[in-house]
């Protein structure tokens, strides 16, 4: 037990999927792993162990932004073993190019700051996917017919922004589309030396204004669990 995760030691998969919302762990547990068993429920914020193709496989939510997707990144690394992180969310979509309901493999993701700030000081230290995990998600994601689209985000501390000023300058330096965690996951995957992807679906767009129907989102959600699975374990 940690002081947000009530798992036993062993009760976490080395790979583990991050959806945002908590339900959406259990949704994508009982729907795609076999025997899922719920591991963590502290703070109502729940995960779940399961297998998927015969491989362990932790589904757990990380809350909305960094500071939530950090404390729980911090406890499943260096308390549980985690080896393969891999974010499925949604983001706003940045790009005339981008549609909403594409899928965004997150290269690189640009910040104003991350709960990891404090240590870099004067470096803009750059947080960077796994290269072998955004190959095999770029697969994983073609494969379904998928507009797939790889490239640098944004991890915004905000989703009521008032400053569309700095959204002006990611568009115009060709950031694909915003979100909230991904920056603080990369980077912790870095310290200590673990695999970690951002697998996001457009939900809305800045743009043009366009949103995903609601009753697209499940389906876009499940994709998205199909290709974390299938990246994982390729
Ligand atoms: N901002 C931040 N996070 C998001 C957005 C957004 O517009 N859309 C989906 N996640």
């Amino acid at each position: 037990m940690t002081v947000h995760i009530g798992a036993k030691p062993g009760d976490i998969a080395e790979t583990v999927l991050l959806p945002g919302d908590p339900y959406r762990a259990k949704w994508a547990a009982e729907t795609y792993l076999e025997d899922a068993k719920l591991i963590n429920e502290v703070r109502g914020m729940l995960g779940f162990t399961g297998t998927y193709k015969g491989n362990p496989v932790t589904i757990h939510g990380s809350g909305m932004g960094m500071p939530s997707l950090s404390i729980y990144v911090n406890e499943l690394i260096k308390d549980y073993g985690a080896k393969t992180l891999i974010r499925i969310g949604s983001c706003g979509g940045m790009q005339e190019k981008v549609a909403v309901r594409d899928v965004i493999l997150a290269m690189t993701a640009t910040t104003v700051s991350t709960p990891s700030r404090g240590i870099f000081k004067e470096v803009n230290f750059a947080p960077t996917a796994d290269w072998s995990l955004i190959q095999a998600a770029y697969q994983a994601a073609t494969g379904k017919g998928t507009t797939t689209h790889v490239g640098g985000i944004y991890s915004s501390d905000v989703f009521y922004d008032e400053r569309p000023d700095l959204n002006e300058q990611m568009v115009r330096h060709g950031v694909l589309g915003v979100e909230m965690e991904a920056a603080e996951l990369y980077t912790l995957a870095a310290r200590y030396d673990c695999r970690a992807l951002a697998v996001l679906t457009v939900s809305d767009h800045l743009i043009t204004g366009a949103a995903l129907p609601s009753d697209q989102r499940e389906r876009s959600f499940g994709d998205m669990v199909e290709i974390a699975l299938e990246a994982a374990f390729a």
